[in-house]
Parts: structure tokens; C-alpha cells; sequence
């Protein structure tokens, strides 16, 4: 930024100017200015109506609109720069449009505040942007739903406190991350029917006794309605915790899936290879392969709920109705969108890259005695009361133990060694139910693991993306 003259909206009733310390603490125009596009729209729209309203004649408006494009354009294309003199966007703007026009510049003005104008350039700025996050959260789906296509029938070892629990088949287990993001992307869709609400023309707080048409304003920037209460829209930032929310939950439900493949990354687990092109080595130790992107993932999800409490911080306690707190609205808001641009594309390239070890899930699927529920409900159909069967199970596991044998390895005489009601019948051996395929199809209600409800579900997920993909591109 050049160094100018200081241009400020305000000043008349000053005698001396502010202080370097003020306007250092004051200025905001480093990280607003990229709301520039979206003050420029709101320009364009507060032209018309007051046009509209008699306030500025056709050939005004004319010259008024072309002298915005050009700023625009100059905005765009670098021509036109925000100078560390510009307090914020607005005054930037105001500068560039006083350099294009002279005096006529000086009448869009009227009838508006930078505290209406502000609230509206923000939601305008994050109701784009959220379409922008649906589209990368519907890659991320895309991956996961791609990967538990390819293994929907693969069995893995499913855990609770990280101990093998019962087999699952590891598309279910892909697939309940991506049902996490798809209620994500609900959220912002649900986000975005409230934020669709114009502030302009509520002026500085108490609207604006020049006739102008808020209606019609917030039509012409695609909100649906403008707002009630001039008060409220000038003070009201829920939109922008809301979203900051929205933010991280997503952050949470990628760090959570981050996690799990830091640990499906190690020697330990071993139950994925991560593609080089997402795997970073290390400074000193050749041979090391690191799963980076997940951690980052991980990692950054410290920020996005750091964002969001920092701006709860900010609002809690503001009177009505704008406060110069308020400006401290956009840098959380914009962290959170660059870090889930960020971090969103590396994670969907690190799942739909990885290599799935089949072989060492399929074969750690039993361990850790994970048919033994099977076993239990095995003896349930035949009518032993659960509680019975469970501490049956319960002995055979520690004779397992024991004799350092598992629960497939073992003979019918075992079997009815330990418990009478192990002992094979005339409806076949307990044996057949120990394995992890007839485990998994067993459980064949909804939302159940067996191989074919997690190809419904792919089936469902894959017209639920679609129908996310389709807003946030034609909304
Ligand atoms: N830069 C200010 C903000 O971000 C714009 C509104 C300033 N309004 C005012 N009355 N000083 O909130």
C-alpha cells in the first residue's frame, strides 16, 4: 500500500486530527479490503434506489454506475489499491469513486452507514463463500463414498475405546464420516436461509428518512427478504457466529477423521498406505513417511473453534446497537473460511489417494475376540436368557486366553468342555457362526454393517451429494 494523504469519512466535527496510535488501532482496510467485490454490488444496488427515490438523476446514475464498474474492474485487475491512509473498504471505495467522479461521487452516501453497509457486505461475502466450502465439503464426501464403494464388504477390526469391539465392514466405517459432513453441509444450507436477510437501509440504526426501497435492494442482491428492525440488522452478528459454529463442527469432523488416519497410517495399524503426494519425509530419519495432511487437519481444527469463541467473546455484552467491537467480526470469519479452503482439498486428495491394506484388515478383523457377541447372540436365538450366554462367552474367552487360542481355532470338544451350551447339535457346530463375513451380514437392518445396507447407503449418500453439489452451484 502507498503511503497518501489519510482520507477519512468523518472529520468535520474535528479540530485537530486523530493520532498515529488511533489510526493504527483504527484502520481495517489490510483485511477488509476483500470485500471490496461485495461493497461494489451493494454500490451498484444503493445507485438504483436512489435513482429511484429522485436522489440522483438518470445521467448521474449512469455516470455513477460506470465510474463502479471501473473501479471494479480497477479493483480486480490491481489498478487500484487500498493505501495504508484508507481506514477501511469503505473509504478506499469512496476514494476511488471521488477520483472517477469528483463531486457526484460524494452523493452515494446518502441514506447509508458503513454500519449497515458492513453487516450487508459480510453476509454477502460469506453467503458466496459457503457455497464455495459446500462444493469442497461434497469432494471430501466423494472420496470417502468412492472408498467404501471399493470396501464395502472388506472387514475390519470396529472399535470402541480403541479396542477391538465387533467386526464391521470398513465402507461403514468410510461412510459414517461422510454422514457427518453431509449434515455439515445441512447446517450451512439451513445457515444460509437465515443470513439471507438485507441490512441495507437501516442506515446507522434507526433507517433512513430518505425514500428509499430496502425491499428492493435486498432482491437485487439475492437476499430474500430485508431486514424488520434497523437496530437488530446493524448490531446482529449471528450470522457470522453461526457460520463461525458451522466452521467448527466441520474442523471437529475432520480432525476426528484426521486422527483415525494418523493411526490407519501407522506401523501399528498398518491398514493404509498414504500416496506420496500426500505424505511429507523427514529432515533427518530417511526412511520416514508422514502423514502430514491429517495432522494439519487435525491441527487446524484448534483455530476454527478458536475463531468461534472469539467472536462469542467479542458479542457477549455489546449494547445495541453497532460498536467499533464489531470490526473485530472479520478476521475469525475470514481465518475460518481460508483455513477450511485450505485444509478441505489436501484431506479430500489424501483420502481419495490412499492404498487400503485389505489383506491385514481382513485378517485383524476376528482379533481380539470380536466374534464373541455373535456367540452370545448365537445361544440368545436359542433361547439361553443373554445374561447367561454372556458369561458363557465371557469363560470361553478366558479359556482362550489361557490356552493361547482363539475363538475360531477352537474343537467342538473344547467348545463343550467349557460350557454345555457350546456343545455342536443337530443344527450344526457354534463354529459357524465364528466368522467375519457371516458376522457382517448378519447385521442386516438399517444401519446395520452388513455389506448390503452400506451399498444402500452409498445409494442415498451419492443422491444426497449430488443434491449439495447442485446448491452450491446454482443457489
Ligand atoms: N470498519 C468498520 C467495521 O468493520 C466499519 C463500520 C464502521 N462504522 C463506524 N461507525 N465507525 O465494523
Amino acid at each position: 500500500m502507498a503511503d497518501n494523504k489519510p482520507m477519512r469519512l468523518w472529520g468535520g466535527r474535528f479540530e485537530g486530527g486523530p493520532s498515529d496510535a488511533l489510526t493504527r488501532l483504527s484502520v481495517s482496510v489490510q483485511f477488509d479490503w476483500r470485500l471490496a467485490p461485495y461493497d461494489l454490488l451493494a454500490s451498484r444496488a444503493h445507485a438504483r434506489v436512489l435513482h429511484r427515490a429522485g436522489l440522483l438523476a438518470q445521467d448521474e446514475l449512469d455516470r455513477m454506475l460506470g465510474a463502479l464498474d471501473d473501479l471494479d474492474q480497477a479493483c480486480r485487475n490491481g489498478e487500484f489499491r487500498p493505501t495504508v491512509a484508507d481506514e477501511d473498504v469503505h473509504t478506499a471505495l469512496e476514494r476511488g469513486l471521488l477520483e472517477r467522479l469528483g463531486t457526484l461521487g460524494g452523493k452515494l452516501r446518502a441514506g447509508r452507514s458503513r454500519n449497515d453497509q458492513i453487516a450487508t457486505d459480510l453476509r454477502l461475502y460469506l453467503r458466496d463463500h459457503v457455497r464455495t466450502i459446500v462444493s469442497r465439503l461434497v469432494e471430501l464426501e466423494t472420496a470417502l463414498i468412492g472408498q467404501a464403494e471399493e470396501h464395502a464388504e472388506t472387514a475390519a477390526p470396529g472399535m470402541t475405546h480403541l479396542q477391538h469391539a465387533q467386526p464391521v465392514a470398513f465402507g461403514h466405517q468410510l461412510l459414517a464420516h461422510a454422514h457427518a459432513l453431509t449434515r455439515d453441509v445441512d447446517r450451512l444450507r439451513d445457515w444460509d436461509r437465515r443470513a439471507a436477510v438485507s441490512p441495507l437501509g437501516s442506515g446507522a440504526l434507526a433507517g433512513s428518512s430518505l425514500p428509499l426501497d430496502p425491499a428492493a435492494v435486498a432482491a437485487e442482491l439475492g437476499f430474500d427478504s430485508a431486514a424488520p428492525n434497523s437496530m437488530d440488522a446493524v448490531a446482529d452478528r449471528d450470522f457470522a457466529a453461526e457460520f463461525l459454529f458451522c466452521a467448527a463442527m466441520i474442523g471437529v469432523h475432520i480432525s476426528r477423521l484426521g486422527e483415525e488416519l494418523v493411526l490407519w497410517a501407522s506401523q501399528e495399524f498398518r491398514w493404509i498406505e498414504v500416496d506420496d503426494a500426500y505424505s511429507t519425509g523427514s529432515s533427518i530419519m530417511p526412511q520416514k513417511k508422514n502423514p502430514d495432511v491429517a495432522e494439519l487437519a487435525r491441527g487446524k481444527s484448534g483455530r476454527l473453534i478458536g475463531s468461534l469463541m472469539s467472536l462469542l467473546t467479542t458479542l457477549k455484552g455489546l449494547p445495541l446497537t453497532y460498536n467499533r467491537d464489531l470490526q473485530e467480526d472479520k478476521e475469525p470469519v475470514f481465518d475460518a473460511v481460508d483455513t477450511l479452503l485450505l485444509v478441505l482439498p489436501a484431506v479430500s486428495g489424501m483420502v481419495s489417494t490412499m492404498r487400503v491394506n485389505k489383506a491385514k484388515l481382513e485378517a485383524s478383523a476376528p482379533d481380539g475376540f470380536a466374534l464373541a457377541t455373535d456367540l452370545a447372540e448365537l445361544l440368545v436365538r436359542q433361547g439361553v436368557p443373554f445374561r447367561e450366554a454372556h458369561e458363557a462367552v465371557g469363560h470361553l474367552v478366558v479359556w482362550c486366553q489361557v490356552n493361547d487360542k482363539d475363538l475360531g481355532e477352537l474343537t467342538d470338544e473344547e467348545l463343550a468342555k467349557v460350557s454345555p451350551y457350546f456343545a455342536s447339535g443337530p443344527d450344526g457346530s457354534v463354529r459357524d457362526v465364528l466368522n467375519v463375513q457371516g458376522a457382517l451380514a448378519a447385521r442386516a437392518a438399517r444401519g446395520g454393517t452388513a455389506p448390503d445396507r452400506v451399498r444402500d447407503q452409498i445409494a442415498a449418500l451419492r443422491e444426497t451429494v449430488d443434491d449439495q453439489a447442485a446448491w452450491a452451484n446454482e443457489s
